[in-house]
């Protein structure tokens, strides 16, 4: 103090202008050093958000997956770490590309219902799907429903299993399998049971490690086909269905399209509707000898002539139609909840040409089309002989979808025909308007297919 009192007054002002100086250059070199900081941070920051977000991008498709937040963290990544994750990013984005180019990239998880009625070659259809390594396929689990559920006859009987129906199936696609216990009989217990109605149609049953070692001889009603298993331990087959990329499923028990809005619109599934159709004629053709017992009346008529043929059955056939063309015509008038989502497919179609027409499933359903699948309908639609059994799926496809047309006896073409025309007119099948057209080769039965049955 004392020495400063004895500087000159100019020298004073000097040290105070220099004391401001450097207050100022210190300020100064503090916001410049402050804006560096940020601008790294924001950077790093930015960056490090990108690389947290690109494997995320790949779990977001994944609507089953909710990804944690990206922590707003980038100030401890040091350059280092940033060329390692660039160059991770790159691997990344290579491997991406190569997968939208095709190679295996399983996608957002599906749920694909093959919606049929009985004896229109939806085994056949489902075996499409079956042969699908990363697709988790179950063969008409709504069996077990209408056999322990029993509805009343009459009018609330069809809204009834309807509704059962549908929330079993629902259950089903979140691969809670457990919903079937209820009406697997006898009962499981421990969650074992060897009575799951054809598990042998169902690969995913019947691998592992789904495919438990069988140890004891279990009375088995339905078993793997090419392997002897456990009884099936159904926890392992929830599991077996959670991992597997996508979920589909086969049923003729379901009816009524305007029932399964309610599973469309559920934001846990991604659900695409296939609705296989066939010509009536042929349809009764089938049922007639695959359930031989039901159709006395039928077959009596048909080769008799004499005893008549009630009017209740017709009014089954028609209403077997009817229900058919209502849910067709449904989806085909694409209302917004179900855009993008159904598909209409002839048998006869899928029969003439197989590959083509899983393709076009495959696409409608958003996934590729494995090799697996495509031998699959190679061996199975070239068979040079008839296929064994009646639910066999082997057969010369081409040849064989319309056999029925030159045993049928005219009459029962005819009926068919009466009680199904308007179904029969929205699908284009033709009719047959005299004995010598039905069992004309040259005269072909199909309109052409319209592009429009996949909305
Ligand atoms: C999708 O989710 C399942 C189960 O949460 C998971 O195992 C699978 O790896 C996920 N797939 C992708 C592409 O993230
Ligand atoms: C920032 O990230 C690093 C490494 O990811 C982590 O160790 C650190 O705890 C994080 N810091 C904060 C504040 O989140
Ligand atoms: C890209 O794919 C290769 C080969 O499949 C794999 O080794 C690599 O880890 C993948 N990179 C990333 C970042 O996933
Ligand atoms: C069925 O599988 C689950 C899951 O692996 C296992 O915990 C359980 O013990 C199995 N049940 C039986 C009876 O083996
Ligand atoms: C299957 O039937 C079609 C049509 O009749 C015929 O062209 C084809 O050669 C048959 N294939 C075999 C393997 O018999
Ligand atoms: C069979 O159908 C073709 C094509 O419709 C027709 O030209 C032909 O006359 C028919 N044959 C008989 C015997 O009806």
């Amino acid at each position: 103090m004392e020495i400063r009192r004895s500087l000159p007054q100019d020298m004073r002002e000097l040290l105070h202008c220099l004391k401001m100086r450097s207050k100022y250059a210190v300020l100064l070199v503090f916001v410049i050093g402050l804006v560096i900081i940020e601008k790294e941070n924001n950077f790093i920051s930015r960056v490090s958000d990108k690389l947290k977000q690109s494997p995320q991008a790949l779990a977001e498709a994944n609507g089953t997956e909710i990804s944690p937040a990206p922590a707003e963290n980038g100030s401890l990544a040091s350059l280092q770490e940033l060329d390692a994750a660039f160059s991770q990013l790159r691997s990344h984005l290579y491997n991406i590309t190569l997968q939208l180019a095709g190679d295996g990239d399983p996608g957002p998880r599906r749920h694909i219902l093959l919606m049929a009625t009985t004896r229109t070659g939806s085994s056949f259809v489902g075996e499409f799907f079956n042969q699908q390594g990363s697709i988790f396929y179950l063969f008409e689990p709504l069996w077990h429903v209408e056999k322990t559920v029993t509805f009343l006859p009459g009018g609330a009987s069809a809204v009834g299993s309807a509704l059962v129906y549908r929330d079993v199936l629902k259950q089903l696609l979140l691969c809670d399998l457990y919903i079937l216990e209820n009406f697997i009989l006898p009962a499981p217990e421990g969650h074992l049971t060897p009575f799951l109605f054809r598990r042998g149609s169902s690969h995913s049953l019947c691998e592992e490690p789904v495919c438990t070692p069988s140890t004891k001889k279990v009375f088995e009603k339905y078993y793997c086909k090419n392997r002897r298993c456990g009884p099936l331990n159904i926890t392992l087959a929830a599991e077996a269905c959670r991992r597997k990329q996508h979920v589909a499923l086969k049923t003729v028990r379901i009816r009524q399209l305007e029932f399964l809005q309610p599973l469309v619109e559920d934001p846990r599934l991604d659900l695409r509707i296939i609705q296989l159709v066939r010509d009536p004629r042929a349809v009764l053709a089938s049922r007639m000898v695959a359930f031989s017992g039901k159709y006395e009346t039928w077959k009596k008529w048909a080769s008799e002539g004499e005893a008549p043929l009630h009017e209740e059955e017709v009014q089954r056939l028609r209403g077997n139609c009817e229900s058919i063309r209502v849910s067709a015509e449904l989806g085909l008038r694409r209302p917004g909840w179900l855009r993008g989502r159904y598909m209409l497919v002839r048998y006869e179609d899928v029969a003439r040409a197989p590959l083509q027409k899983a393709r076009e499933m495959y696409r409608f359903a958003g996934l590729p089309l494995t090799p697996q699948v495509e031998e699959w309908i190679g061996k199975n639609t070239q068979a040079p002989h008839d296929g064994n059994g009646v639910y066999s799926t082997c057969k010369n496809s081409s040849e064989q979808f319309d056999k029925w047309r030159f045993s049928m006896p005219f009459k029962l073409a005819q009926v068919v025909q009466d009680a199904c025309a308007p179904a029969m007119q929205l699908f284009g099948y033709k009719l047959a308007g005299s004995p010598a057209a039905l069992a004309n080769r040259s005269f072909s039965l199909l309109e052409e297919a319209q592009p429009a049955w996949v909305t």
